[in-house]
């Protein structure tokens, strides 16, 4: 029986965006309850208690407040604010998109001194609480720049008599509080909430749940659906998962099969791999394109000569070029391993076929 040309073996294709909010939240409870019960003051009007959410990409951080956020836009005593760090990277349009909310409308977009935007959005905060997600605070930046934002937030009771803020910060930095300066560590203490790595049989669930509400049920074969969840164990990576079952499902409809089988999960895995690889690439800045470029340029390297050698071509210094290392290891574009014979070296490894990496590299 072949799939007619009118049919579909998507019963819903928006399942598989970047963006879908997933019908089934699983194996988060725990970190959904803490985010939940840290935010609950905000509906009786008190201040919440700060939190930070940490862990590998892909873990479910975004999502989980997400969902806490849609819950509690009902409470109209509440003002959430979602700030996504990667296209806010300012404090100034973080505060730009606070007052949108607070306020209602768009504050004028350019010639306003932070002071006045500052004092603008904090004043119509009157008796509501403000909630501000920061996510992906790792993508800023400087340090400087994350410090400054946490800190005007932090410090809004004591420039606006009454107003009160909580703060939601969200990061694949595990470390992320020792990077804190001194002003902020001083009042900042959140509460730590860690999305661990999802292990194989979560993942295979997690997959399962979007295929129950993406396909037509039957569609996905168990065995197509165990590979998926193999190769996206191997990369660490939710989103790759879904991304391959989707793909998996567009090459099964183009051979008009009923079913999705291995045969197709493996016909496009290669080249999900690349495309997955160049949607990373994408999202890195000229500097970092640049050092992972050098680290795929050459043989086996210590942490200490790369950072040579990337000195030479970009003037940086220690701490940045560590920042830059740890974020492209956070992303899963290398690894770092300790030297077999102890001490500190570490040596740098690759995770794709350098030739990959390179050939993704060459359009940037
Ligand atoms: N527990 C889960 N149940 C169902 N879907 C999940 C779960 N965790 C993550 N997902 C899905 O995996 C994808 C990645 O999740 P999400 O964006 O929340 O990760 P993240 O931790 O914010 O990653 P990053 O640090 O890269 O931003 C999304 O499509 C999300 O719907
Ligand atoms: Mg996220």
């Amino acid at each position: 029986m072949h799939l007619s040309w009118d049919e579909t073996l998507f019963k819903s294709r928006e399942v598989f965006d970047e963006d879908y909010l997933p019908e089934e939240y699983l194996y988060r409870e725990s970190q959904l309850l803490r985010l939940a019960t840290n935010l609950k003051p905000a509906v009786r009007g008190a201040r919440p208690i700060n939190s930070l959410c940490l862990g590998p990409p892909g873990t479910g951080k975004t999502t989980a407040i997400k969902l806490i956020f849609k819950d509690i836009t009902g409470f109209e005593n509440v003002v959430p604010v979602y700030v996504n760090c990667q296209i806010v990277t300012s404090k100034q349009q973080v505060f730009m998109k606070i007052f949108k909310a607070v306020q209602g409308y768009e504050p004028p977009s350019y010639g306003v001194p932070f002071i006045k935007l500052y004092y603008g959005a904090l004043k119509g905060v009157k008796d509501r609480v403000l909630v501000v997600a920061l996510d992906d605070l790792n993508f800023l930046l400087s340090d400087d720049v994350a410090n400054d934002i946490l800190y005007s937030l932090l410090k809004a009771h004591e420039e606006v008599e009454g107003v009160k803020v909580g703060v939601v910060g969200i990061a694949t930095d595990v470390k992320l509080s020792a990077r804190f300066d001194e002003r902020v560590a001083s009042v900042f203490h959140p509460d730590e909430i860690y999305f661990p790595l999802y292990g194989f049989e979560e993942i295979r669930d997690i997959l399962a749940s979007r295929a129950k509400y993406g396909f037509y049920s039957g569609v996905l074969s168990n065995e197509a659906l165990d590979r998926i969840a193999e190769l996206c164990y191997e990369h660490n990576d939710l989103r790759f998962g879904i991304y391959l079952m989707k793909l998996a499902g567009l090459k099964a409809e183009e051979e008009a099969s009923r079913k999705i089988e291995p045969r197709h999960v493996e016909a496009v895995y290669e080249n999900s791999r690349k495309v997955f690889l160049r949607k990373s690439i994408q999202a890195l800045d000229d500097r970092e394109r640049a050092l992972l470029r050098l680290a795929y340029s050459s043989d086996e390297m210590t942490t200490g000569e790369l950072y040579r050698q990337f000195r030479e071509i970009s003037g940086v210094g220690y701490t940045k070029f560590y920042e830059i290392l740890s974020k492209l290891e956070n992303i899963r574009l290398i690894d770092t391993r300790f030297e077999q014979r102890g001490g500190r070296t570490r040596i740098i490894e690759k995770r794709y076929d350098p030739s990959l990496v390179l050939d993704a590299l060459k359009g940037f």
